[in-house]
């Protein structure tokens, strides 16, 4: 269905002037973005530490903030139990073994951790800051006993994870913040760590333009751009169409492993 297909380039001049108008009380907070990205990126060259240090002066006004645009406790309660609910209706079951990547302030982990298996739950972040909050909130929703595994990371190599673990990897606003060779990256490695039969599903700013990226904080791609890039590593990739019915302005794609013989076809 492609329901939220767009051809927008937001980071055009033209875009940002007619942005600016309809919404000129957003302008000063959009200024202050953009000076922090000039600094930051003076500071850090590699996106990995340039964008920990985002999360840092995010978290530093609230954890809500860093993991979401709309920082209401509300909202970030309606988009946790919304990856929940979809994820349990397209596969996730309590003996599963799970790795969240970029698993924030676990606004949807706390329901992942609370559902699956004691032990079962792993999540990794590359912010520290942020790895803080998700303790609070396990200890503000009594989980501890559920002893989820809460990782800092640096890369998405998966290193230190073992072979074949993972029935379900779940990605929810990564990827809507990676350039492209993080995305790559990540598909390079995330097969290994699969268990056979396993998913790995992520979300991703979608536009059917010109790929585009708003600072270094935001990236739109098209969907076969992920799609190309997944078969290059082995994977195969499905458009979750149902995803797009949500109240929530990204897409969806599952990846999966491919059989060998389809692999020795692709391009
Ligand atoms: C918008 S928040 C979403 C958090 C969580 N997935 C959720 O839905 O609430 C993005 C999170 O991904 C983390 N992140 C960004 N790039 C990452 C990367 N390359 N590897 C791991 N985590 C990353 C950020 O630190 C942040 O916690």
């Amino acid at each position: 269905m492609q329901a939220r297909e767009s051809a927008r380039n937001r980071s055009s001049l033209a875009h940002r002037v007619r942005y600016a108008l309809r919404h000129p009380e957003r302008v000063p907070a959009h200024v202050r973005r953009a000076v922090r990205d000039a600094w930051l990126r003076l500071r850090y060259r590699d996106h990995i530490a340039y964008y920990r240090a985002v999360m840092a002066s995010d978290a530093a006004r609230s954890a809500e903030a860093a993991v979401g645009h709309n920082p209401s406790r509300e909202t970030w309660v309606r988009i946790g139990r919304m990856q929940f609910d979809y994820l349990v209706r397209h596969g996730l079951r309590p003996h599963h073994r799970m790795l969240e990547i970029g698993c924030g302030n676990l606004r949807a982990g706390r329901l992942f951790i609370d559902y699956l298996d004691t032990g079962h739950y792993y999540g990794i972040d590359i912010s520290p800051h942020i790895l803080l909050a998700a303790q609070d909130t396990l200890v503000r929703e009594g989980l501890q006993s559920k002893l989820p595994y809460l990782t800092l990371a640096d890369d998405l190599t998966f290193a230190f994870l073992p072979d074949g673990h993972f029935d379900v990897v779940h990605a929810h606003s990564v990827f809507s913040h990676s350039p492209r060779h993080v995305i790559e990256e990540c598909f390079a490695h995330v097969g290994r760590v699969l268990a056979p039969g396993g998913f790995f599903d992520f979300t991703f700013d979608r536009t059917e333009g010109e790929e585009h990226q708003i600072l270094h904080e935001d990236f739109y791609y098209r969907t076969v751009t992920l799609t190309e890039l997944a078969a290059k590593h082995g994977l195969s990739a499905r458009f979750m169409d149902d995803w797009e019915e949500l109240p929530h302005r990204q897409s969806k794609m599952r990846l999966t492993v491919m059989s060998a013989p389809a692999r020795s076809v692709g391009p």
